[in-house]
């Protein structure tokens, strides 16, 4: 086991497309992912892309904790709590053109906090490391959350989907002025 280096934004391997894995069952696999799974649980993250710990491969690691979520969602719920999940391959289809901004945070861009339009609806589908497929359906954070990991595996940051690069800003300062950055966001909206 091994706590893995994190890529931080400028660093080319975060701009390069990620390989896709040609046998999901193979021991290199499983080990990358137990890193990655232990790395994260170090950081204490939501989510990370193997392309974040210098790996060119279509990994992604992540979870939807209890308290990211709408309060009435069950977990199984399309917008609701999530298991920790392993996705080799992963892929999107947005079920709707309609989007939504909010707030979102990466490993690789630390401190900074940025607002991001992203579909409100989606269907993904992924194989595990026995090389089973499966697909969830996927709203709110859940969903947010999806397309930005799997963003990282073509190469695309969070600010590269901003529209309005004045909602990008440190967590802290974002946090203490919210009340100001409520009225951009809302006519950004
Ligand atoms: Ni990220």
């Amino acid at each position: 086991m091994a706590i893995l280096k994190i890529a931080r934004m400028g660093h080319p391997v975060l701009r390069d497309l990620a390989l896709p894995v040609s046998d999901p069952t193979t021991p290199e696999t499983a080990t990358l992912i137990r890193d990655m799974i232990e790395t994260l649980k170090d950081v204490g993250g939501l989510g990370l892309a193997a392309p974040q710990v210098h790996v060119l491969k279509r990994v992604v690691v992540f979870h939807i904790p209890e308290h990211r979520v709408e309060q009435k969602a069950e977990p199984g719920d399309a917008e609701g709590p999530q298991p920790l999940t392993i996705m080799i391959n992963p892929s999107i289809e947005p079920l709707t053109e309609e989007t939504e901004l909010d707030w979102e945070a990466c490993l690789s861009v630390p401190d900074l906090i940025g607002a991001v339009k992203r579909y409100k609806l989606i269907r993904y589908r992924w194989t595990d490391l026995d090389g089973n497929q499966h697909e969830r359906i996927a709203a709110g954070f859940h969903a947010r959350a999806v397309q930005h990991e799997c963003d990282h595996l073509d190469g695309i940051l969070y600010p590269q989907r901003m529209s309005n690069l004045s909602l990008l800003g440190f967590a802290e300062e974002m946090r203490r002025y919210s009340g100001e950055i409520e009225e951009v966001m809302e006519a950004a909206e």
